[in-house]
């Protein structure tokens, strides 16, 4: 396995990345273009503008990673590259240079599901985690609860049935006057930690549904109407407000960080419980996605596991939001299996995709 080496590729939302991973876990090299200030902009990803920021950063940011890796295209085993899901428009970007290359230098091509790769970065980090485990992934547009029994054999426990977690802490984060520039999520994060989360009482969703589902399109309500009700003006932005608006600001982000996670916290004991059912000899959560990347969420949830008797194991934050490492490490457990697509033809034209 020492002499696999794979390319990443992941575009299939704002971010543009690459990454050199080898078999045995060693990461070579990692490289990440972030669409920041069209994000700041716009307040969130609008697709044909993203499609034209990776594009213009493609090349460049897969160059970067094979010499930062020191090496070329003929040392590669295999590409890697995300099929889905996500934006269309910004995978075929990806998908498309992909192509090219594993083309041009007759190497093996391995899609990848985004969401699974988010789970498998897991066995990169930690390499005692052996399947079966239980994975809690969260992120912008997904919120998931997966027994993974195998490579490639996974059980949904639950979904999200309407917002994904990443979604309402970005809109909440806009609600209050924050930064957009690194995701709503992180900023809002940082602001909780001076509010009071007991100041509102938020309910947490879905108390009367006995399952492992997710809804958060509730929790953004209520968080609009309290915006509303305490005046809070949506369109000043947080550097620019007077001290108690932001004390005020504050504790609405820390009241609704607080329920947000009780709701995952929730949903994780009785996922805990169904897949225990399943698989007794489960030892480990998961939990990885952009949302898991936040400190609060990661130390509410290493509680529930200690608790349950079981060991969290949470990517670094690096490798919790979207990465190449992640894309590239899952093309390998996938290639190690020999699960992968022959060389595209050299002469494949540029619209196949
Ligand atoms: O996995 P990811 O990078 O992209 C998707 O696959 O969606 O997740 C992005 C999400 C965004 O909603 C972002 O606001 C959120 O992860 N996020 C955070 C934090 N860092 C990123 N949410 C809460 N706290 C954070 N520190
Ligand atoms: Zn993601």
């Amino acid at each position: 396995r020492d002499d696999i080496v794979v390319l990443g590729i992941e575009t299939s939302c704002d971010d543009t990345a690459a990454a050199v991973v080898r078999g045995n876990g060693e990461i070579l090299s990692q490289v990440i273009s972030s669409q920041a200030d069209l994000l700041e902009r716009y307040g969130g990803v609008a697709p044909k503008m993203a499609e034209e920021a990776h594009s213009q950063v493609i090349d460049q940011v897969v160059q970067q990673a094979l010499d930062e890796a020191n090496l070329t295209e003929n040392h590669l085993s295999a590409v890697a590259v995300t099929i889905g899901p996500g934006l269309s428009l910004c995978l075929r970007v990806g998908v498309r240079k992909a192509r090219q290359i594993a083309g041009s230098f007759k190497l093996p091509i391995v899609g990848i599901h985004h969401m699974e790769a988010h789970a498998l970065v897991a066995r990169l980090v930690e390499r005692e985690l052996q399947f079966p485990f239980l994975a809690l992934l969260i992120s912008g547009g997904h919120n998931l609860l997966v027994l993974a029994r195998d490579l490639g054999h996974y059980v949904q426990l639950g979904t999200t049935i309407d917002d994904a977690i990443g979604e309402a802490y970005d809109k909440t984060a806009r609600w209050l006057g924050l930064s957009m520039r690194r995701g709503g999520g992180s900023a809002l994060e940082e602001l909780a930690r001076e509010g009071n989360a007991q100041s509102i009482k938020f309910s947490v969703p879905m108390k009367q549904h006995k399952d492992c589902n997710f809804s958060y399109a509730g929790l953004k309500t209520q968080v609009r109407l309290a915006i509303e009700s305490k005046k809070i003006d949506t369109e000043t932005p947080f550097f620019s407000t007077s001290s108690q608006d932001r004390s005020l600001r504050a504790d609405i982000a820390a009241s609704f960080q607080r329920v947000a996670v009780l709701h995952l916290e929730e949903r994780c004991e009785r996922a805990i419980d169904w897949a225990l059912n399943i698989e007794p000899s489960i030892k480990y959560l998961v939990v990885s996605g952009g949302v898991a990347s936040n400190q609060y969420v990661r130390t509410r949830l290493g509680e529930v596991v200690k608790k349950n008797g079981l060991q969290l194991v949470c990517p670094p934050p690096k490798l919790c939001t979207d990465n190449g490492v992640m894309v590239a490490w899952t093309g390998i457990e996938h290639f190690c299996k020999g699960r992968f697509d022959p060389p595209p033809p050299v002469d494949e034209p540029e619209d196949f995709v």
